[in-house]
């Protein structure tokens, strides 16, 4: 089978591919909407945009005029960081369902716990509030599953405690050298998904000679390597590229890992950064 068809289940039950086409950095327009049809036409069947990337008319755009059913993509979508009150979050839901012209997302994930201004600022309160938004979201059967994306375990935690619905994944950057334990393990404990953005630390890790070293041993390249880790680790992985040659290469990922190259890669801490 093609591995562009391997599914997870996620808590909820519902499936989602385990290799997505991630959209961030692809402009709105001609750059996103000829993006998201090259992987479509080669065989992704998972979308990831954000409303913060301002790409959604493009990228819903390409979905409709891909003539695959819409029941055959899983779409995803986010909530802007810095929105952290109830009615907000249903406002923002509705422009970004607007925005993509699909009557509902597969997965509806808070963007960050705190706003990009301001990394790392308490908003416990202002989480919950968006969270119960999701959750009557998800209720209206709009969003197909909820979850967050760059939370860490104080974050997740008040989540879970305050909500009745755990959030299906966490998707965090996560590449070789860039693993973060102990979200991820937390995550794994509570049957949260871990979704890797970045698997290629945005291109930074093109041309490490470690992962280089190890990619000449399979005969792969860097890029095949650096995904077929992030999968290995048990996670979604969300590859970008705007080159055909790239988006085909990047799922053209059928071999293994042995476990003592994947332990030698999960030596390498703090590889790269960007
Ligand atoms: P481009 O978009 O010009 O094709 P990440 O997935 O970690 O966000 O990394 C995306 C970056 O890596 C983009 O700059 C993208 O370039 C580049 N890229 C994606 N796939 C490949 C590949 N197979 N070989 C080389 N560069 C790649």
């Amino acid at each position: 089978m093609n591995i562009l068809e391997n599914t997870y289940t996620l808590n909820n039950g519902t499936t989602i591919p385990l290799i997505g086409f991630g959209t961030w950095q692809i402009p709105n327009g001609e750059a996103a909407y000829e993006a998201t049809s090259l992987a479509l036409k080669n065989g992704y069947r998972h979308i990831d945009t954000a409303l913060v990337y301002g790409n959604e008319k493009s990228v819903g755009q390409a979905i409709k005029d891909s003539g695959i059913a819409r029941e055959a993509i899983f779409l995803t979508t986010k909530l802007p960081a810095e929105i952290k009150t109830y009615e907000g979050a249903l406002e923002a839901f509705e422009t970004s369902m607007a925005n993509l012209g699909t009557d509902y997302v597969d997965l509806y994930l808070i963007h960050a716990p705190w706003p990009w201004s301001d990394r790392g600022s308490d908003h416990t309160e202002g989480n919950i509030l968006a969270w119960k938004a999701l959750e009557a979201i998800y209720a209206t059967g709009r969003a197909k599953a909820i979850g967050v994306s760059n939370f860490d375990v104080k974050s997740l935690e008040a989540i879970i405690k305050a909500g009745t619905v755990v959030p299906a994944v966490n998707q965090i950057k996560f590449y070789i050298g860039n693993t973060q334990d102990e979200i991820t393990q937390f995550c794994q404990n509570n049957d949260v998904l871990i979704e890797a953005y970045s698997p290629l630390a945005s291109g930074a890790i093109l041309g490490e000679p470690h992962v280089q070293a190890i990619a000449e041993k399979y005969g792969k390249t860097v890029a095949q390597v650096s995904i077929r880790y992030t999968i290995q680790k048990g996670t979604v992985t969300l590859p970008k590229s705007t080159h055909e040659e790239y988006i085909i290469q990047n799922a053209d990922i059928d071999f293994v890992l042995k476990n003592e190259d994947m332990a030698y890669l999960d030596g390498l801490q703090d590889l790269v950064d960007f």
